[in-house]
């Protein structure tokens, strides 16, 4: 893989910290508490920090890092006067980045909807989709002179189903109903936002980050192949299908049909604005038995999310999007493990399991491009160990350990392991005719070959 962007991804609500802070206007996960009771007032403060952070960037080696500009905090109330502090941060970071050789990939949505908006019905609402584009406008307008590479959105299906389906994200609703017409209005606003960033960043590249994980059936009963189809297409083919396609998948629309989404003429032309690239984050793929429930692989690895370790979907939806789908070119925008790091006698954390994860994600994204995907780059969840929404700070995705009572950064072992392997891959690009030394018998201790 030549010219592959390797990266680390992060988040605006789950690092920034600095909740109220400079003109910021409330969102949405201001006051969500997660499941022990965290907050993210002050999260890993990369707001006041972040300098630090990008040297550990450059440190890593890497060539681009994603992160999410907050929306509050450019525009407290979600529309109208421009918080200038807000959109100063940004612009000082990006300024950072490149000045450390880094190049920023900014995601203008990573969840943290302003309450404001929220108050006048948030994602279900039309109104919303319409500012989010206004709100884009003005982001690129400030950032769009340094910035190249852009995403609308992170994980539309989350911000739509756990915020307003399952009630397990912020707002917290339940409605089928609402989650649809949220999935639809983020898939609009992105269709938007696509037209405006590129109206005030001339070399945009814009895509979207779309959560993509198999749905597998647990047996051969045709209910359970039935179960996971359905699956699929409420997590997947809703947004491959619309994105893609320009379409909705009929079998989700049949199925859902008391729910189903306000579309208007038009709509679905404006989801479907040709993309420049499709990113996709993937953790691992879910099963489905006979009667609908999702269950675990017998005796399968787990990370500690619950997850099951399964590198082989990353490849799997990789190659799915290049040919079933005939994707523009793809990134891995996210690609990580939770594991129970402890910090050993040596002060160090020695996260094995998350290097043989990541190591494994790797293979499968090479074997997909061996395959004849065009997959450009990938970047791992995440540089810091952050607040992880429902989960709090209890579940530690970071290459960097946060030790929350200090904030003090402690790179684990999985961060020298990340920096060496970009280093020799970007040794191996370059054609780097090193000089090998082969010992031979009474030459010493080797001789140039
Ligand atoms: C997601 C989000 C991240 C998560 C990460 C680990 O994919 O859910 O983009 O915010 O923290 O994926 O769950």
């Amino acid at each position: 893989m030549t010219d592959f962007t390797w990266g680390v991804a992060a988040s605006a609500f789950q690092t920034e910290g600095a909740i109220g802070v400079d003109g910021r206007g409330e969102s949405i996960w201001d006051h969500f508490r997660s499941r022990a009771g965290d907050t993210g007032q002050v999260a890993c403060d990369f707001y006041h920090r972040y300098r630090g952070d990008v040297r550990l960037m450059q440190e890593l080696g890497i060539d681009a890092f994603r992160f999410s500009v907050a929306w509050p905090r450019v525009l407290p109330d979600g529309r109208g006067p421009i918080n200038a502090c807000g959109l100063d941060f940004y612009d000082r970071l990006v300024d950072d980045l490149l000045a450390h050789d880094i190049e920023p990939f900014v995601n203008l949505f990573h969840w943290d909807l302003p309450q404001r908006l929220q108050d006048e019905g948030g994602w279900p609402e039309r109104a919303t989709a319409e500012l989010f584009a206004e709100y884009a406008a003005v982001v690129a307008a400030r950032l769009g002179d340094r910035v190249r590479h852009w995403s609308t959105h992170n994980e539309p299906y989350c911000a739509a189903w756990l915020g307003y389906g399952l009630g397990e994200h912020a707002p917290g609703g339940t409605s089928p109903a609402d989650a649809f017409a949220a999935a639809h209005h983020l898939l609009l606003s992105h269709g938007l936002a696509v037209s405006e960033v590129r109206r005030h960043a001339r070399a945009a590249e814009v895509g979207i980050i779309v959560d993509s994980w198999p749905a597998h059936p647990a047996s051969d009963d045709p209910a359970a192949a039935a179960a996971a189809w359905a699956a699929d297409g409420l997590r997947n083919r809703w947004f491959f299908d619309a994105l893609l396609r320009g379409t909705y998948p009929e079998d989700v629309l049949e199925r859902h049909a008391a729910e189903a989404p306000p579309v208007r003429d038009g709509d679905l032309a404006t989801i479907a604005t040709p993309l420049d690239w499709f990113g996709i984050n993937n953790y691992s793929r879910t099963l489905h038995d006979a009667e609908g429930r999702i269950v675990r692989a017998p005796y399968a690895p787990l990370t500690a999310m619950g997850w099951e370790i399964y590198p082989a979907g990353l490849r799997e939806v990789l190659c799915r999007l290049a040919w079933e789908y005939d994707a523009p070119p793809l990134y891995v925008t996210e690609f990580g493990a939770a594991f129970d790091d402890v910090r050993v006698h040596d002060g160090r954390i020695h996260d094995v399991e998350r290097i043989a994860f990541l190591d494994a994600s790797i293979e499968a994204i090479e074997a997909a491009a061996v395959a004849g995907v065009d997959v450009r780059g990938a970047f791992v969840w995440s540089l810091l160990d952050n607040f992880e929404w429902y989960e709090g700070y209890a579940k530690r995705f970071g290459l960097v350990y946060v030790d929350y009572p200090t904030l003090a950064r402690v790179p684990k072992s999985s961060f020298h392991w990340y920096r060496d392997l970009i280093a020799e891959r970007k040794r191996r690009e370059s054609g780097w005719q090193g000089k090998w030394y082969v010992g031979s018998v009474g030459a010493g201790k080797g001789a140039r070959s």
